[in-house]
């Protein structure tokens, strides 16, 4: 057995009780002859790790039927040692993680490392074990540092994998091959604001909704017209609320209001051709609302809430495609590294960067939305 610290994740009582991170020893089996022992040098929180600390949707522990868990999905790794079928990487080697727990048959990830897959023992440790599939080496002479990497390389995977499926689909609705200059527009965090980057090298008009100054900042140092959501801070539905609230119901038309009036300003009056929107149920129904005949509705996520409610006359009349994708395969991680690394278009890491001892603080402080830019980096073995 392999004796490691981490910072653990213990089972819940059933009650949605938030989980808390011990710091403990934790070992797990010498890795086999496929896989690969590493020392996680950076990894960076992310949304699914605040969804299993909150256990909302569900106890992760409870799906992997394991008492206690190890998270961290994302982030960079030293190779230790290498079982003898491994030809991917080398010991030495400095590796992003593409967190594919169980793969499907074509290579997608039916279930995450370091999140929902049974067994696996993510980042928020000393030492881990990985598939060579798992592991992507980084260009030697890399132009980025490893806290770059660390904070966006899953992130940049994820948009990549995702603005493939959407760009073909969007294109595919020209049949004489001349496509209209899309407006694209995001809400979300690291994901769609990387998916954008993609949508600007293609030649979209993008606009991305943040809510804090850093960040609106960050959006458009990157040639990306920021939208300030505190603008319409109340557009956040609740089917519930809107039937039984008089108070709510009003407060919350006034903001749709003002998202729509916004997105008529900004598109020319055209409204969005492909939203991105990786939050879900609080802004679904102004999204639907802000997108344009032919529209592209496209999605990773669900931060803000799981369930879907749309008229399906409304959507076939308008058009509206919608595209659910998840995390990237190997080859998608693979082309999506090497392709930020080609384009020089790494997203920025800002100043949340949280030592090991401080890992629990970045977790509160990211459920708490304090969290300044997109890309909060953890400290593991690195310097
Ligand atoms: N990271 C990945 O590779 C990956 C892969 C697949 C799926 N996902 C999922 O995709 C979702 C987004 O992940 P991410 O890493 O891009 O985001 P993130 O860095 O976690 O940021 C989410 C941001 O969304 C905004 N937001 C939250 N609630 C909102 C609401 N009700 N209305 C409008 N905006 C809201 C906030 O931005 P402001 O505070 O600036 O408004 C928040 O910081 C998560 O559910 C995650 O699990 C991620």
């Amino acid at each position: 057995m392999i004796e490691t610290e981490a910072w653990v994740l213990h089972q819940g009582d059933g009650s949605r009780q938030p989980g808390q991170l011990v710091l403990e020893q934790f070992s797990f089996s010498e890795p086999d002859d496929t896989e690969v022992l590493a020392e996680p040098l950076y990894g960076t929180w992310e949304g699914n790790m605040t969804h299993a600390m909150t256990r909302n949707p569900v106890d992760v522990c409870r799906l992997r039927m394991e008492r206690r868990i190890v998270l961290g999905n994302a982030g960079v790794v030293r190779v230790v040692e290498t079982g003898k079928n491994v030809t991917r990487c080398r010991p030495g080697d400095v590796c992003v993680v593409i967190p594919i727990g169980k793969p499907d048959s074509q290579g997608y990830p039916i279930e995450v490392y370091g999140y929902d897959n049974r067994g696996s023992v993510g980042l928020l440790a000393k030492r881990t074990k990985l598939r060579e599939d798992q592991l992507i080496p980084l260009p030697r002479e890399t132009r980025y540092s490893l806290l770059q990497w660390a904070g966006t390389s899953v992130r940049y995977a994820t948009a990549w994998d995702n603005w493939r499926v959407t760009w073909a689909c969007w294109r595919s609705q020209w049949t004489n091959g001349i496509a209209p200059t899309p407006h694209v527009w995001g809400w979300g965090g690291g994901v769609a604001l990387a998916e954008l980057l993609l949508a600007k090298r293609a030649g979209c008009r993008v606009a991305m909704i943040a809510s804090n100054s850093e960040r609106l900042r960050q959006i458009s140092a990157l040639g990306i017209t920021p939208v300030d959501r505190r603008e319409f801070l109340e557009l956040s539905f609740d089917a519930a609320r809107h039937g039984a609230d008089i108070d709510y119901r009003t407060a919350y038309a006034a903001a749709e209001v003002a998202f729509l009036r916004k997105v008529r300003q900004l598109t020319d009056g055209q409204r969005v051709s492909i939203f991105i929107d990786n939050i879900g149920t609080p802004v679904l129904r102004a999204t639907l609302k802000a997108l344009a005949r032919y529209g592209v509705l496209t999605t990773v996520g669900w931060e803000g809430g799981t369930d879907m409610q749309f008229r399906r006359p409304t959507e076939c009349i308008g058009r509206h495609i919608h595209i659910f994708t998840h995390g990237s395969s190997y080859e998608g991680g693979d082309a999506a590294i090497a392709d930020a690394e080609a384009a020089g278009e790494i997203l920025p890491v800002g100043d949340d960067v949280y030592d090991w001892a401080r890992i629990p603080q970045l977790a509160e402080d990211f459920a708490a939305g304090r969290i300044r830019g997109y890309f909060p980096i953890y400290k593991v073995n690195g310097a």
